[in-house]
């Protein structure tokens, strides 16, 4: 039984092949480019195939994401539509994500960037940062696996928490706003704005100057959705002018943020490397190899991707 991997490089072959043999030692890893007669492979694990190459596998089971966000995949014209697809996430993912936006959530509390850039310039730049957990409502947009997980984890920090979603959801201490109809109540009320939205035809463009201007004044961003969720002009723009008064950003379009961008100077705008999420190769391959296992013996694959819904 092959799985064929292209998720890290062809380096990352060793690691995948070892953390493989303890989960599951029947199957047999080998890398993308490898020599394989196509009939022999019934799982891939991928970031980013190439256009039209899983239509070549005639007998694919299963395509597993190396990442929760299956929009790589699903950019293939050719993509098999008959072939399930399963979202990577292990638990690690969420605690990983949750970890990630409490952290960007209280630097933008705390002013990290403002911190960051004194220490930088040997600058004792004494402030007192205005506000207190309770004082900020954080609004997360996607309350699915990471969105939930990061909601009930800024609870617990002592934020106000809502979220908003395209169906209500019912989650302890988190109000729950759903659908466009009630996306600017939901935004009039946030103050710290998180997107962990999947990337959609809806979601994309998202976050630009219209949507920013329903946030009260001053409020702070944090995204760690879909680059393509984002019009970067309109948040530097906002930064100038005091609408949004921070921001933390993950992602971008294109990736890498080509490094003559000015957001990577700005001063108010905290840039990380997509990195908010990435469980270690050992926590993906227990799982996948775990959900091969369980599929083998005829049960139901978790974290479906559904192509009625786009994510
Ligand atoms: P889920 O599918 O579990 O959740 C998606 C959430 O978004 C759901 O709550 C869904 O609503 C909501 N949603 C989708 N479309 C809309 C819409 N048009 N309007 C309102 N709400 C909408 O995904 P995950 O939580 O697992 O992951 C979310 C995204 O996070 C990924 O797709 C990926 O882009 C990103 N991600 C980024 C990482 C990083 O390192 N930066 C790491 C992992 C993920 P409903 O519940 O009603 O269906
Ligand atoms: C993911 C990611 O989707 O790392 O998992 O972005």
């Amino acid at each position: 039984m092959i799985l064929l991997v292209k998720s890290g490089g062809e380096a990352a072959v060793p690691e995948w092949r070892e953390a493989f043999s303890a989960a599951l030692p029947a199957l047999e890893v080998r890398w993308w480019d490898d020599p394989v007669d196509p009939a022999d492979v019934r799982y891939v694990l991928v970031w980013d195939p190439e256009p039209g190459r899983l239509a070549k596998l005639p007998r694919l089971k299963a395509i597993f994401g190396s990442g929760a966000g299956v929009d790589n995949i699903l950019a293939d014209p050719l993509l098999p539509k008959h072939v399930p697809i399963v979202r990577c996430v292990p638990p690690e993912a969420t605690q990983r994500m949750g970890e990630f936006v409490c952290w960007a959530v209280l630097s933008l509390l705390k002013d990290g960037r403002r911190i960051g850039i004194a220490q930088a310039a040997r600058d004792w730049d004494y402030f007192e940062p205005p506000f207190t957990a309770p004082e900020r409502r954080v609004g997360i947009m996607g309350l699915g696996a990471m969105g939930s997980r990061a909601a009930a984890m800024l609870c617990g920090l002592g934020f106000p928490v809502q979220g908003w979603s395209r169906t209500r959801k019912t989650l302890p201490g988190v109000q729950s706003f759903a659908g466009d109809a009630e996306l600017p109540r939901f935004l009039a009320s946030t103050d710290i704005l998180v997107c962990l939205l999947p990337a959609t035809p809806e979601t994309r463009g998202l976050i630009a100057a219209p949507l920013l201007a329903r946030l009260p004044r001053g409020a702070q961003l944090v995204n760690v959705g879909r680059g393509v969720q984002q019009n970067l002009a309109d948040i530097l723009a906002a930064l100038d002018n005091g609408q949004l008064s921070g921001a933390v950003l993950d992602v971008f379009d294109p990736e890498p943020l080509p490094p003559e961008h000015p957001a990577w100077a700005h001063p108010r705008l905290i840039v990380t490397p997509h990195l908010a999420s990435l469980p270690n190769r050992r926590e993906r391959a227990r799982y996948v190899a775990a959900a091969i296992a369980g599929h083998e013996r005829g049960e139901p694959l978790p974290n479906l991707y559904d192509p009625s819904r786009g994510y």
